[in-house]
C-alpha cells in the first residue's frame, strides 16, 4: 500500500501537474478524461485526502454529504467556485480553494477575442470562407462596427476585469466599471466608477462580465437591464453563462438592439440554448477562457501548492471555504 497520501484527480490535466502528482501523491488520474457522476467520485475518493475537480463536477449539499469521512479538502482547478456548495463544504469541515490570477491574462485575451469577433463579425466572416460561399466584395459587404475609442464597461473589477480594461485601453477604449468596491486610483488608472450596474450599462457600448456567479449576480443581465444598453451595443461573456439571461439576450439580438454578443461561458454546459446557434450576431466560443498551455500548468500547479500546504497542516493560499 503507497505512503502518499491519496488525491482523486477528476479530470486530466497537464503532463507536468500530473508528474508532480505521482511524485507526491499517490495520484488517482483520469487518463481518459472521463466526465465522472456523483457516485464514481464518492466511490473513487474513499481513503484519499483530497479532491482535486474541475468546474466540470458539480459539488452539491447532497455529494459533499457522501463524501467518505476521512476527505480533507476540495482543490480546485479553476478560480470560479460556483460548481461547489461552498456553505455545505464548510458544515462538513472540508477545505475548499481555488486558483486565483494565474488565469487572468488568457482570458483577459479571450475577451478581447470575443469582443473583436462579435463587432467584427468574425463567425459570419469565416463561415463564408469556410464554406466556398464568398462570391463577392462592395463596400456594403459584411460591415461591422469599430471599438476603437468606444467606451469598454467591466462588471467586475477584479484581476481579470483589469486585465481586459488594460488590454481594451491599448484600442484607445474609455473604461467605465462597476464593483463592489470602487477601486483605489492606481488600480483604477483612470477608468470610471458607476456606482450601480444601471448607469454602468447606460454608459457601456462594450460590455464586458468579469464576476463570479454568485446568488447576488445571478440572472443579473436579464430584459430590464439590457434595454438600459445603448442601441447598438456588444455584450461579451467570460465569467459565468448565469449571470445571463439567455431568453433576454436573444430577444435583444434578434430585435436588433444589441449589435452582437461574444460568448465563451453558457448556462447548462455544453447543452447550451439551442438559439445561440441559429444567431448570426453571436461569436461563440467552448469555454476556453483558460485554455493555454502556460495557463493550464499554472492553474495545476497552484492547485497543487495549496494541496501540498493542506496536507502538511499549513493554511492553503487560495482557501475559500
Ligand atoms: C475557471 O477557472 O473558473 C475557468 O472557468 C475554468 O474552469
Amino acid at each position: 500500500m503507497s505512503e502518499k497520501p491519496a488525491v482523486l484527480v477528476t479530470r486530466k490535466l497537464p503532463e507536468a501537474v500530473e508528474e508532480r502528482l505521482r511524485r507526491d501523491y499517490d495520484a488517482r488520474l483520469n487518463p481518459d478524461d472521463r466526465l465522472y457522476g456523483a457516485d464514481e467520485i464518492v466511490e473513487r475518493a474513499e481513503g484519499a485526502v483530497a479532491i482535486l475537480p474541475c468546474h466540470t463536477e458539480r459539488f452539491t449539499a447532497e455529494l459533499i454529504a457522501r463524501l467518505p469521512a476521512g476527505l480533507r479538502a476540495i482543490v480546485n482547478f479553476s478560480v470560479g467556485v460556483d460548481h461547489v456548495d461552498l456553505a455545505a463544504a464548510a458544515a462538513r469541515g472540508l477545505i475548499v480553494t481555488n486558483t486565483p490570477e494565474v488565469l487572468s491574462d488568457a482570458t483577459a485575451e479571450i475577451a478581447i477575442l470575443l469582443m473583436l469577433g462579435a463587432a467584427r463579425r468574425a463567425s459570419e466572416g469565416e463561415r463564408l470562407v469556410r464554406n466556398a460561399e464568398w462570391r463577392d466584395w462592395s463596400p456594403a459587404f459584411m460591415v461591422g462596427r469599430q471599438v476603437t475609442g468606444k467606451r469598454f464597461g467591466v462588471i467586475g473589477m477584479g484581476r481579470v476585469g483589469r486585465v481586459a480594461a488594460r488590454r481594451a485601453r491599448a484600442f484607445d477604449m474609455e473604461i467605465h466599471y462597476h464593483n463592489r468596491h470602487r477601486l483605489a486610483p492606481e488600480a483604477e488608472a483612470g477608468a470610471i466608477f458607476h456606482e450601480t450596474v444601471e448607469e454602468l450599462l447606460a454608459a457601456s457600448d462594450v460590455l464586458s462580465l468579469h464576476c463570479p456567479a454568485t446568488p447576488e449576480t445571478i440572472g443579473l443581465l436579464d430584459a430590464r437591464r439590457i434595454a438600459l444598453l445603448p442601441e447598438g451595443a456588444i455584450v461579451v461573456n467570460t465569467a459565468r453563462g448565469a449571470i445571463v439571461d439567455d431568453e433576454a439576450l436573444i430577444a435583444a439580438l434578434r430585435s436588433g438592439h444589441l449589435f452582437a454578443a461574444g460568448l465563451d461561458v453558457f448556462n447548462n454546459e455544453p447543452d447550451i440554448h439551442p438559439d445561440y446557434r441559429t444567431l448570426d450576431n453571436v461569436f461563440l466560443l467552448p469555454h476556453i477562457g483558460s485554455a493555454t498551455h502556460e495557463t493550464r500548468d499554472a492553474m495545476g500547479f497552484r492547485a497543487l501548492d495549496n494541496l501540498d500546504a493542506i496536507v502538511a497542516g499549513r493554511a492553503p493560499r487560495d482557501r475559500v471555504a
